[in-house]
């Protein structure tokens, strides 16, 4: 007998509409971009001093007075709440004669006021200059309230602070467009920083953001997602945005329709998902294609059983992958149940070297604060602040799938120096990297700030 119930119509989740294609330059992507410090330094006074960074989780600084550092560059930004709530950010200079007023990656003020170890000067949670020792002793004139901290524009998106060195910069919404729209169905606002790693290594910084704007590199960098994932250009979505920021679909629980391997490697692949849905694969042996709509209704079935809330979520993201690149040095590879945050800072003064952060965010399921994230193949525990670790590329995990990424970096950066590497050649999938320089070059063009 047919099944005449009425289906209910799965959430609209993400919209899939393909955005137009821009017309990309020709300019070569030459070595010197990534060893030359004139190149560096162009880019600084150009392209990092204009754009919106992040300095760190909001529910890092959830109480007045609660505040963070962050590094760009040569550059220490201080954010701070302050009892108004709203978080300020703020070149980390006391404007005495320069000193770091803060010294700590995060901390909390005490007494309510940051005080310079030099000679005492003391700024409320607005930046407010409060307090000098022998006041009269100015010639010009009493400094409080009129020495402030010198104040930049701030902002949150996501639960993530953001901060822009440009005081006539557009609105992160605007910067965001249309990102921050896409990926709020993901509220990754309520998803808890469980890990936090920056490895240090020898390359620049654009070869990880190259290296995140491409998926040719899968079957040789992760042999292991050819049997799960349909990685082959002619079944991603690539969309460029004229923001400058772009992102990948990628469809996922099972391999795609080029895959020759063997139903065993799939299943194998598979495995955690598959015993975590209660799913039986075995039907599928000879239609590995029919997996992945098979598991995104699994899901749909028993994912509120399990504590989560997938009503904002299309079907497709139930096992795809989508990856936005945010321009200039992020990535946000996003899952059901979290996402996989990555950048890439520039190191202060050698092109040659790059800080390379990975963060795991992950949304808990309703009323479970000790959860195994598969992604990271690791317990996580909500109400735990989780340490920075920091270590040399190759000393120090970035988790698993991202280490196999790292592993390829320093070579690449040695190649692009030799005399022997004769500009890019890349393939039509590619495309995001060209874009990806096309846009610094953008910003390259920009007077300085
Ligand atoms: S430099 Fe800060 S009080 Fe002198
Ligand atoms: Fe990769």
């Amino acid at each position: 007998m047919t099944d005449v119930r009425p289906q209910p119509t799965p959430p609209a989740g993400i919209s899939r509409e393909k955005a137009p294609e821009p017309e990309l330059g020709d300019t070569p992507i030459t070595g010197d971009r990534y060893y030359s410090a004139e190149f560096a330094a162009r880019e600084w006074d150009h392209l990092w001093t204009r754009v919106w960074l992040i300095a760190g989780r909001a529910d890092q600084v959830p109480e007045p007075g609660d505040y963070i550092t962050a590094q760009i560059g040569n550059e220490s930004i201080l954010c701070v709440r302050g009892t108004d709530q709203r978080v300020r950010a703020f070149y980390n200079v006391c404007q005495h004669r320069g000193n770091q007023l803060v010294t700590a990656e995060r901390g909390s003020l005490a007494g309510g006021q940051f005080q310079c170890a030099y000679h005492g000067w003391r700024y409320d949670d607005t930046g407010s200059l409060l307090w000098v020792a022998v006041e009269e002793d100015f010639p010009q004139g009493n400094p409080c309230g009129s020495r402030n901290l010198v104040e930049i524009p701030c902002d949150s998106w996501a639960g993530f602070v953001w901060f822009n060195m440009d005081p006539t910069c557009d609105s992160l919404a605007d910067y965001l467009s249309p990102v921050a729209e896409q990926l709020d169905c993901y509220r990754m606002g309520n998803m808890k920083r469980t890990h936090w790693v920056t490895a240090e290594g020898d390359f620049n910084w654009k070869v990880v953001q190259d290296n995140f704007n491409e998926s040719y590199h899968l079957p040789y960098v992760h042999p292991q997602t050819v049997a799960s994932m349909n990685e082959h250009y002619t079944g991603c979505q690539f969309d460029l945005y004229d923001t400058g920021h772009c992102r990948m679909l990628m469809p996922g629980g099972g391999p795609g329709p080029l895959y020759r391997g063997r139903a065993d490697r799939t299943f194998k692949s598979l495995a955690q998902d598959f015993e975590f849905w209660e799913f039986d694969p075995e039907p599928f042996r000879d239609d590995l294609q029919g997996l992945r709509v098979a598991l995104q209704q699994r899901k749909r079935e028993l994912g509120a059983s399990k504590g989560y809330d997938f009503s904002s979520y299309s079907d497709e993201q139930l096992t795809d992958h989508y990856h936005y690149t945010v321009f200039p040095n992020l990535s946000f590879s996003m899952k059901p149940d979290g996402c996989i945050f990555l950048r890439a800072s520039p190191h202060p003064d050698d092109p040659e070297k790059c800080q390379f952060d990975m963060w795991y965010l992950t949304l808990f399921p309703e009323g479970v604060s000790e959860y195994y994230s598969n992604s990271m193949r690791d317990w996580v525990a909500i109400d735990h602040q989780v340490e920075h670790e920091v270590g040399k590329v190759g000393d120090i995990s970035c988790g698993p799938g991202i280490d196999q990424d790292v592993a390829i970096w320093n070579t690449q950066h040695k190649g692009l120096r030799s005399r022997g590497y004769r500009n890019e050649y890349l393939a039509g999938q590619e495309r995001r990297i060209r874009f990806f320089h096309d846009n610094i070059d953008r910003y390259l063009a920009m007077d300085p700030t």
